[in-house]
């Protein structure tokens, strides 16, 4: 059902800010708490742990879904981004979401529009350098799907994990008042993150797509046991463009809090990688704990 609101099953779906805003401020006069779970749909087991996350931390939840236009390139995917409402709701109201909120692009975007959040710091480099446009589109959509709907916690994927970052430096830098909440990678039996992009994969790539994971793996354990980063990353550069992967936009060590580059593993870390396989761009991250000294 298309309008203010209306109930498919049993999960209702909604699309209007006015209509999100009177169906929380019910729950919110009851003294429920809120978690949101923004989505751009195509659902995975991994967006239903952030639903389980959610839950565990609020009475309520509530999924967005909305494949927003302006995070996205002008050669990049949205035409084709994958999509399954129906789909969708079901998993949702089998994992015991509250409320679906659809809104459309004219509801998110009306004619007029002229207002964006941009981050700097944290947001350059790694995918911000690759995706030039993606930071401050996410940064405006999740700034306003949270005030529109002003949860106690939010709680996005660390598959994303400069995404997240991102998210938590402009909700402290603009006293959004929200707990951001990072949910761990879930991963296919063989180690692929769980991605809507995976759609993209032939047979033959998916065979070839945990390599991205098992070479972060094996790095972090050749820099715990002393490895100099930059000979460890070369390696793990060239044995995933061996693997059938046609181009990195990049392998790195990052600070974990700052994403700045890391020389040595002489501080928490996180290795951050995006690559193309086919036609999709599959991104992954690890934890590099604090090694030995080199
Ligand atoms: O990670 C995503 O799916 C999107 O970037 C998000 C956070 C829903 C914003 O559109």
């Amino acid at each position: 059902m298309t309008g203010g609101g209306g109930t498919v099953g049993q999960l209702n779906v909604i699309r209007t800010v006015d209509g999100v805003r009177a169906a929380i401020a019910g729950w919110r006069r009851a003294g429920e708490t809120v978690a949101l779970i923004p989505t751009m749909g195509y659902l995975h087991e991994g967006h239903l742990a952030l639903v389980d996350h959610g839950r565990r931390l609020c009475q309520r939840t509530v999924a967005s879904l909305f494949v927003n236009p302006i995070q996205f390139g002008p050669t990049e995917d949205l035409d084709r981004y994958p999509r399954d409402e129906a789909g969708d709701r079901n998993k949702l109201q089998a994992a015991g979401c509250d409320l679906l909120y659809a809104p459309t692009v004219a509801e998110m975007y009306p004619p007029g529009f002229a207002t964006g959040i941009s981050v700097t710091g944290v947001s350059g480099g790694l995918c911000g350098a690759a995706r030039p446009q993606m930071f401050g589109g996410v940064a405006t959509v999740v700034t306003k799907l949270l005030l529109q709907t002003l949860p106690d916690v939010a709680v996005f994927g660390e598959k994303d994990y400069q995404q997240v970052l991102v998210i938590r430096r402009f909700v402290r830098d603009l006293d959004i008042p929200v707990r951001i909440e990072g949910a761990p990678t879930v991963r296919e039996a063989d180690g692929l993150a769980l991605s809507s992009r995976n759609s993209y994969l032939t047979a033959a790539e998916r065979g070839q797509a945990p390599v991205l994971f098992q070479t972060l793996t094996e790095a972090v354990g050749r820099l715990q046991e002393g490895g100099e980063v930059g000979p460890v990353l070369a390696e793990a550069r060239a044995r995933i463009l061996a693997a059938g992967f046609s181009k990195l936009d990049y392998l790195e060590l990052r600070d974990a809090e700052t994403l700045e580059p890391l020389e040595r593993t002489d501080r928490p870390g996180r290795l951050l990688v995006a690559a193309w396989l086919g036609r999709a761009r599959l991104i992954d991250n690890v934890a590099v704990p604090e090694g030995k000294a080199q």
